[in-house]
């Protein structure tokens, strides 16, 4: 066959003469009239699409996505009416999604779905046979249906099974009441198919409304329009009315209360959470007005948090008007509301400007950190700010030394084909995707920066972004202009850290650093400084502490400060990681059980149970998973799973 790729409007568009001519061929058996058309026409084709900027491919700027099976330049689908039940007692959500499409060539819908069971479809009402692609363990399975040009709706009739990733599906006993069940989804970053047939591409954007059935004792929430009380009958109808892309479509479920915080934003919880993360989250509304501040209006209307069970696997999920968080980020004292003014961030970096492929993960995280940095500092202080860089600086550190320096995953730019996106979700997105964005700070000045931020996100908004397209709109409207000459492909396309990032200081670290030196020549724990240290200082502190340090010492420690019994999820992580490298952990085998059992969050899963497979004690890491892995979503226990070989 005669492919040939060639870039077009900022995207890499693929055409296949060999099909183009055999149409043409067909054509011109019809009369020599059209024969002569067809012959200009295809050298009109040939001639345009080696001279590169000029063609005109509508839509096409939709760049193939190795995660997808959609055609969205064939048949895309623009708004979805999901229809569903939620039978608890059988763990199937089950009905139908419905499709607004617009259909452009090709005689197919297609969709991705994994492990659904598709029982019919209809197509303007008539109903028509489906095919189903073959069963790929990444990326599930085509949907297929037979459209035409006129076709205007497609019905998938369907319902989930025991395998959809997205859903966790919690007993009462895993709820913080544990009175109620409680459900969940996770649909970034290609989890959605598992639980609605769609273009699971990032690449494209759908509206979307809902029809939810629960039952009556539960409230049901989603990235849309929400209730703020039960219904009486437990049917909820929900709006998103700004088109998204699939995996930002989300379904929470449970006894859930709400409360007000500002005069746009509040928090969903179970009753006996409330209270808390309403005092948590107090300075939620100057979080989004200090954002709006920055970089433009926040265009989603509302903006509220739901703190769900502690197995919810990520920290926080940047779900449009509804944020799913941990309920690990309830500290009691606000110290790590950070996590809320990140996925606030997304509203501007992730969800209106959206990366196109997960290749371009970078386009999401390492905006939104640069982001979540300067919503911290405008509110905090840059004292407080340097923290957190500093913190994440030596995340990314670890994490480029793990990769090694030269591994291609250490790039800004990915390249995720034929493997699971999520091996892609590193610090490396997060991190060094912000250092990007300091430098380049740094080297124009705030002031210019800001201004093409702002303009970035309002250019952009509602739209899609690969790399690519980054680079040639970056070069265009703040290299050139600024006449800078910065080492952008080596930061996008090289491993490790180039020359000129930013150095990183924090003089709040100064005195911890301190107690370190202290601590480390007389293992005799300091309390004067220490009482005011936030969670910060004490994650500097702790990871810090000398790896020469004894059990002895460590005991110490914990005696002075009662880190084994911290009830400051980080915190705990930090020291229990800690006490499994430098063998200290056998004196608390109980608390470690007891987070590792009752938390999912796979960012203090993993380094925890690595730790204690490190020290060749897997037979600890498997009898505590044993206990714990029926409590933890089908995220967190892919990736425990495969590091202990279970
Ligand atoms: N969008 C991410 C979570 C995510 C990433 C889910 C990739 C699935 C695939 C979210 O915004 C995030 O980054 N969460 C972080 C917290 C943040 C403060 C760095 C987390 O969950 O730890
Ligand atoms: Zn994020």
């Amino acid at each position: 066959m005669a492919i040939s790729t060639f870039k077009c409007n900022d995207s890499q568009i693929q055409i296949d003469y060999s099909a183009q001519l055999s149409i043409v061929y067909l054509r011109m058996k019809i009369s020599t009239m059209t024969k002569a058309l067809c012959i200009i026409s295809v050298l009109l084709c040939i001639i345009s699409c080696n001279s590169t900027e000029q063609v005109n491919a509508p839509e096409a700027s939709t760049p193939s996505d190795p995660h997808s099976y959609a055609r969205p330049s064939e048949a895309k689908a623009t708004h979805l009416s999901l229809d569903l039940v939620a039978d608890f007692d059988n763990k199937i959500l089950s009905g139908s999604a419905t499709y607004d499409i617009s259909v452009t060539g090709g005689n197919k819908i297609y969709f991705d779905i994994k492990d659904l069971d598709i029982t019919s479809t209809q197509v303007d009402g008539k109903d028509v046979a489906f095919s189903l692609g073959d069963y790929d363990k990444i990326k599930g399975q085509s949907l297929s249906v037979p459209v035409s040009n006129a076709t205007q709706q497609v019905v998938i009739n369907y319902k989930t099974t025991d395998k959809a990733l997205a859903l966790q599906w919690l007993n009462p006993q895993q709820t913080a009441d544990k009175k109620h069940p409680f459900l969940f989804t996770q649909g970034q970053a290609i989890l959605t198919r598992t639980w609605v047939p769609c273009q699971d591409s990032p690449g494209i954007r759908i509206t979307y409304d809902a029809d939810i059935q629960c039952p009556k004792e539960l409230m049901a929430v989603m990235s849309a329009s929400n209730p703020t009380e039960k219904s009486a009958d437990g049917s909820y109808h929900f709006e998103m009315k700004q088109p998204i892309p699939p995996y930002l479509i989300a379904l929470a479920i449970g006894d859930l209360a709400y409360g007000d915080i500002g005069k746009q934003t509040g928090v969903y919880a179970e009753p006996s959470m409330l209270e808390k993360s309403l005092y948590e989250f107090e300075d939620m509304q100057m979080m989004l007005e200090a954002a709006e501040e920055l970089y433009g209006p926040y265009l989603w209307d509302r903006y509220d948090v739901i703190v769900l069970p502690p197995s919810f696997p990520f920290g926080g999920m940047e779900n449009p008007r509804l944020t799913f968080a941990t309920p690990t980020i309830i500290a009691g004292d606000k110290s790590l509301t950070s996590l809320i003014a990140h996925e606030l961030a997304h509203s501007w970096s992730g969800n209106l400007v959206t990366n196109a492929t997960w290749n371009d993960f970078w386009l999401n995280e390492g905006f939104t950190v640069y982001f979540e940095r300067r919503i911290m500092e405008k509110l905090y202080g840059k004292d407080y700010a340097d923290m957190l860089d500093l913190l994440g600086f030596q995340d990314l550190e670890h994490t480029i030394h793990d990769l090694g320096e030269t591994h291609a995953d250490t790039h800004l730019h990915l390249d995720l084909a034929s493997r699971d996106p999520d091996d892609g979700m590193t610090d490396i997105a997060y991190e060094k995707g912000a250092n990007f964005l300091t430098m380049l700070e740094l080297q124009v000045g705030r002031e210019k920066f800001d201004a093409f931020l702002t303009e970035y996100f309002n250019i952009h908004k509602f739209k899609t972004l690969t790399t690519d397209g980054f680079k040639k709109y970056i070069t265009k409207h703040l290299l050139e202009p600024n006449n800078l000459d910065v080492n952008m492909e080596e930061w996008i396309h090289s491993g490790g850290l180039p020359s000129n990032t930013p150095p990183k200081q924090s003089t709040r670290f100064t005195s911890v650093d301190q107690v370190v030196a202290t601590f480390s020549a007389t293992a005799i724990p300091t309390t004067t400084i220490t009482k005011d240290w936030s969670t910060h200082e004490w994650l500097h502190f702790i990871r810090h502490i000398d790896t020469e340090t004894t059990p002895d010492a460590l005991a110490g420690l914990d005696k002075a400060y009662a880190l084994s019994d911290s009830q400051n999820a980080e915190i705990a992580a930090a020291w229990f990681q800690k006490s499994i490298e430098l063998n200290y952990y056998q004196h608390i085998t109980p608390q470690i059980e007891q987070f590792l059992v009752k938390v999912g969050r796979r960012k203090f899963l993993t380094p925890l149970y690595r730790a204690l497979k490190e020290q060749n004690d897997l037979a600890t890491a498997k009898a505590i998973y044993q206990k714990a892995r029926n409590n933890y979503h089908a995220v967190s226990t892919q990736t425990i799973d495969a590091l202990l070989g279970v």
